[in-house]
């Protein structure tokens, strides 16, 4: 079977954020403790974080992190986390049913969130909380000195503002699972008085409202317009939230995962573009897609076994997904798709980042390991530069449950002016076609392919594990040069692959 993709660097989607390359920690199951911090840890650094979990987070490439929820948000007390660890109490925490020591809060996120070289993008608690503690926090995080709670971050122990530019107004507010969930136009409420708050202190915030948690929601399309109509002058981003898994084993149709996110940014874009019409508004609102990733849903409800509160546990292994090769490609697709609406996707998070649906793994005392997943987003997160290209793609078709006849290769470039190097993303989601991939590189000029990797394997549920850590790994593709227009690949059935041409 045989496919090809045109690529010119004049078809500009837009220039590509680094924040696209976003991960998220949340108040949840190993994440925070024995995830990125355990003090006894023989790579413990003096901060009680774990020195292996750091060193994968910089090699993964993540650029925000999104902190500290998630559902777990809707609970949460920010100034528990805050001042000696001594006096920090132990609470209930009702959306994971644990329960919360409080050792990890604001104050050292900023810290690991700098060792790890990434930005905090901060979520407040719309949940059960309001205007009065946002205010708050931001004044804690972000002023100087001078007043209450600034003066209090200088007393803890932290001279220097921690300068948070990126703030979620709540999490997943259209959800029933979430505590303090409501209707759009009480949300949409709420928000637009938080957000115009927090812009009195500081105009130049970058404020995500929540969309939908899904594009499944009954609610969806009406919650974003609803909310968008009242927030529109006072936010600069609308969330979306997708998680994927094979229903019922059929794979065809979640290999084919990224049409649906295709179809959710556009329809999210149409709606906040309708509204600006409506408003007459000359500012665009872009999206962040503050949580995707595949999540075995249905394979996993380890929180409702958790049932007797008096003995709500610390850290439980929860959402512990161990991804495939399968999995692996999804997410590379996933990739393709956020590229692909580079000129309206600005910021995006992986969720989550360690332990919990995430592609870093570790044992508590023992090793740290990169899943398989982590490939495609490491590799993307270096490879995509300068800007996303529309490509131009002759590709076979299939049959799908959920989305009927779909592209059986996916592709999209990206091209930096200032290195002139060019890298062509691709997936075969085929179950069983190998495919020769034919990338016409005449607009590109004179150039030889720099790298070639893949991740593939013969059999597609194939991980790693604790057991078998590096079973996984990428390998490099089967890219050579045609005829002077024609770079040749060759996809594997159920693979993913990134080639740079130079
Ligand atoms: O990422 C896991 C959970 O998924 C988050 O806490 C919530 O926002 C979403 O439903």
């Amino acid at each position: 079977t045989s496919a090809r993709v045109t690529i010119d660097p004049h078809f500009v989607v837009g220039a590509v954020d680094r924040r696209l390359f976003g991960s998220f920690v949340e108040h949840l199951g190993r994440c925070v403790y024995d995830g990125i911090y355990e003090p006894s840890h023989p790579s413990a650094d003096a901060d009680g974080f774990r020195q292996d979990v750091i060193d994968l987070v910089r090699e993964l490439g993540v650029s925000t992190v999104r902190y500290p929820g998630g559902n777990f948000v809707s609970g949460y007390r920010w100034e528990d986390g805050v001042g000696p660890r001594a006096d920090r109490p132990r609470r209930l925490d009702l959306a994971w049913h644990s329960t919360e020591t409080n050792e990890i809060g604001l104050d050292e996120f900023a810290t690991w969130s700098a060792k790890a070289g990434s930005e905090v993008m901060y979520a407040v608690n719309l949940g059960t909380r309001g205007v009065l503690e946002a205010l708050d926090v931001l004044e804690y995080a972000n002023l100087r000195s001078g007043t209450f709670w600034s003066d209090r971050r200088v007393a803890n122990g932290h001279p220097e503002p921690h300068d948070i530019r990126m703030w979620c107004l709540g999490n997943e507010m259209d959800g029933p699972w979430q505590l303090g969930h409501s209707t759009a136009e009480e949300y949409a409420s709420l928000a637009a008085k938080t957000a115009s708050a927090m812009r009195q202190v500081d105009p130049d915030l970058q404020l995500v409202v929540c969309g939908s948690s899904g594009a499944q929601m009954p609610t969806f399309g009406e919650w974003e317009r609803v909310v968008l109509e009242r927030t529109y002058d006072d936010v600069d981003f609308i969330s979306c939230h997708a998680y994927y898994e094979p229903k019922g084993g059929d794979y065809a149709s979640f290999l084919a995962s990224a049409t649906d996110m295709d179809r959710f940014i556009d329809t999210v874009v149409a709606t906040a573009d309708h509204v600006k019409a409506i408003r007459r508004s000359d500012k665009t609102i872009d999206i962040s897609f503050d949580e995707w990733n595949v999540w075995y849903q249905s394979r996993y409800n380890d929180v409702d076994k958790i049932t007797d509160v008096e003995q709500w546990p610390v850290a439980p292994r929860l959402l512990e997904d161990t991804y495939s090769v399968a999995d692996a490609v999804v997410v590379g697709n996933l990739l393709i798709s956020l590229l692909r609406h580079a000129d309206r996707v600005k910021s995006a998070s992986l969720a989550q980042l360690v332990n919990v649906i995430a592609p870093i793994m570790t044992e508590p005392g023992g090793p740290a390991w990169r899943q398989t997943t982590f490939f495609p987003f490491a590799v993307t997160s270096r490879l995509a530069r300068g800007n996303a290209l529309e490509v131009r793609l002759e590709s076979p078709e299939y049959d799908t449950e959920l989305y009927g006849t779909v592209p059986m290769i996916d592709a999209v470039a990206t091209h930096d002016p200032g290195t002139g190097e060019t890298t062509l993303f691709v997936v075969n989601r085929s179950l069983t076609e190998e495919v020769t991939l034919d990338i016409d590189v005449t607009m590109l000029g004179a150039v030889q392919v720099r790298s070639a990797v893949s991740l593939h394997d013969d059999d597609m549920h194939a991980a790693n594990t604790l057991a078998d850590p590096e079973r996984v790994g990428l390998r490099e593709a089967a890219a050579a040069r045609g005829d002077e227009h024609t770079v040749s690949l060759t996809l594997p059935a159920v693979s993913w692959t990134a080639v740079t041409l130079g």
